[in-house]
């Protein structure tokens, strides 16, 4: 009797930890970096981020599935894409607009965790009800550091005119910065004092957001000495390839309306960035990135390794002079790919090539708690509060004993709007009432596919008859995508192919 149910309680235990790990639950740290592209630039050392990835489960080819903060992190935290969520700009509560969804740290809460939010997690504004979706998601009123009311003050001294300005690169001496610190700082802070100091016997879900490498590009002066400019290289192809459709180009206005980039008056939308300013930015960018690369090193000193799990990714990538274009909102790699990496217990290092996606995070997640059993999928336009639309990676971590059968798919999706097929002044971030066009991309190991197609921003319909312009980029010759290949005769086939799966799976209503 006593050896069936030790035989039995040990199957039941390890359905609930398909690895293997005690029942209590692990502790779980979200590490959520703004802006932060994938890592495999040689110019960036990351050491910290490096160590993490060693020790842990490492996603090569992980997409976001908007590169625009508010729909890519509504999207990441209730593991449902922007068309589900109907956000494609920062102005829509899912909630209120179109369901009662759960956020994984609102899952986390009824399960007995204790949630805090630190810095940027969830957009802050209207895309979550100006609370940071306080108290659904949270145990605890969300931190905001107190200097985060300065992050676009006129504090970066400028090297010409010697005055305090707005400027994009923003090197700083933190000592005479207002409030003598900066937002990463004190959130860093703030989140160690968190760990260390709580008394509940509860295990905890943080979600710490850090701010940089987004622009302005502010960080403490010394840093810029870590990444030294001769060490810089600029991109493969800086200006904007033949190839490429008016309507995949975004003409990154946040960028040109600095005052340190204003001042160069570069040609509206498609004028180039001047190849010093080019290594200048590159150089920050980098130096931004390093510092947060710091305080993920300190985060992670404060934390027991042995009973929390550890995941850190960023909300999409950035772009960096290639093809000519910088920040976010695009279907290109540079913006869309992103690091993703966990860390867990018990769990061996690997790499892993296939593509995935963040709305994978959520179901990964709640697999590892052990705490996913009887979640469904989702279905089309499912309004059930909790379903999963994204696909467990557990499985592809290798540790699934069980060997349940989770399909993984091979491709990622993502999207980008537009308010037309020509660069205007609000082409970076159309809001709702202008979205006339949606660029939907395929991401497989080897190609990036796009299709350019009507969309109605009343119905959230789309017309696939009604194609603006098409891109296929070959990855293996051309990982920039300086090279549009699709009316290439050799790649009939592939685009064929790529453009089936990709109108099935966009919206698996449509069919
Ligand atoms: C949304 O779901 C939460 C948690 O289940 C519940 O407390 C809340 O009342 C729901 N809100 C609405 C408007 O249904
Ligand atoms: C959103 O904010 C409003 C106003 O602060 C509040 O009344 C409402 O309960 C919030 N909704 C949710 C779901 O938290
Ligand atoms: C934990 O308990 C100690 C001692 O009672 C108290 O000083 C401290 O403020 C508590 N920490 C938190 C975060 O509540
Ligand atoms: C930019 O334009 C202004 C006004 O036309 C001019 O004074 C300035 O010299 C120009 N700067 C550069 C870098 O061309
Ligand atoms: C973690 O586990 C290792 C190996 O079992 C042990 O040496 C170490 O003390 C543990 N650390 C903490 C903080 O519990
Ligand atoms: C697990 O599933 C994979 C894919 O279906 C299969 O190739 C493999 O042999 C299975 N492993 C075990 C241990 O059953
Ligand atoms: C969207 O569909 C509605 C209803 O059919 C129609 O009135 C509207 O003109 C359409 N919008 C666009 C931009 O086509």
């Amino acid at each position: 009797m006593l050896e069936i149910c030790v035989n039995l309680c040990f199957t039941i235990l390890f359905l609930l930890h398909p690895y293997g790990a005690s029942i209590q639950k692990h502790n779980v740290l979200i590490i959520l970096i703004d802006d932060l592209r994938h890592l495999s630039d040689k110019d960036i050392f990351l050491p910290n981020i490096d160590k993490i990835a060693a020790n842990g489960i490492n996603f090569e080819n992980a997409y976001a599935q908007q590169a625009l903060c508010a729909p890519s992190r509504n999207s990441l935290l209730t593991g449902r894409r922007p068309d589900s969520l109907r956000l494609y700009d920062f102005y829509n509560y899912w909630r209120v607009k179109v369901g009662n969804f759960t956020t994984i740290p609102q899952f986390y809460k009824e399960n007995g965790f204790e949630t805090y939010s630190v810095g940027k997690v969830f957009h802050p504004g209207a895309s979550s009800n100006f609370t940071d979706d306080y108290p659904l998601s949270w145990s605890h009123v969300p931190y905001h550091p107190p200097t985060e009311q300065y992050k676009d003050a006129a504090v970066c001294k400028d090297k010409e005119t010697l005055r305090y300005q707005k400027n994009l690169i923003c090197p700083v001496k933190v000592e005479i910065q207002p409030g003598k610190s900066l937002p990463d700082l004190e959130s860093l802070e703030h989140a160690i004092r968190i760990i260390n100091e709580r008394n509940s016997s509860k295990p905890f879900m943080l979600a710490i957001g850090f701010h940089k490498p987004h622009i302005p590009l502010k960080f403490p002066k010394k840093y810029l000495e870590r990444v030294p400019i001769q060490t810089v290289h600029p991109p493969q192809q800086p200006n904007k390839p033949e190839g490429l459709p008016t309507v995949s180009w975004h003409p990154w206005t946040d960028v040109r309306h600095r005052d340190d980039i204003k001042r160069l008056n570069i040609s509206f939308p498609y004028g180039t960035m001047p190849t010093d300013w080019t290594l200048r930015i590159r150089q920050s960018y980098y130096a931004a990135a390093t510092y947060i690369d710091d305080l993920v090193g300190k985060l992670m000193a404060a934390v027991n390794k042995n009973n929390t799990i550890v995941l850190l990714t960023s909300d999409h990538g950035w772009s960096l002079g290639e093809n000519g274009l910088w920040a976010k909102y695009s279907n290109f790699n540079v913006a869309l790919k992103v690091p993703l990496i966990f860390n867990v217990p018990g769990m061996p290092h690997k790499s892993i090539e296939t593509p995935v996606e963040l709305i994978d995070i959520f179901p990964t997640l709640a697999e590892l708690s052990g705490l996913s059993s009887n979640i469904p999928k989702c279905t089309c336009d499912d309004k059930r509060l909790l379903c999963f639309e994204g696909n467990s990676l557990v499985s592809l971590m290798g540790m699934n004993r069980f060997n349940i059968s989770v399909k993984s798919k091979s491709f990622a999706l993502s999207q980008y709007p537009r308010p037309s097929v020509h660069p205007k002044s609000n082409s970076d971030k159309p809001r709702l009432k202008d979205i006339k066009i949606m660029g939907y991309s395929i991401k497989t190991k080897r190609f990036r596919y796009t299709e350019w197609i009507s969309f109605n921003n009343t119905l959230f319909t789309r017309d696939w008859n009604k194609v603006y312009a098409l891109e296929l980029y070959d990855h293996s010759f051309d990982p920039e995508e300086t090279k549009n290949v699709y009316l290439q005769p050799k790649y009939k086939r592939i685009v064929k192919y790529l453009s089936t799966i990709l109108r099935s799976r966009v919206n698996i209503c449509d069919n």
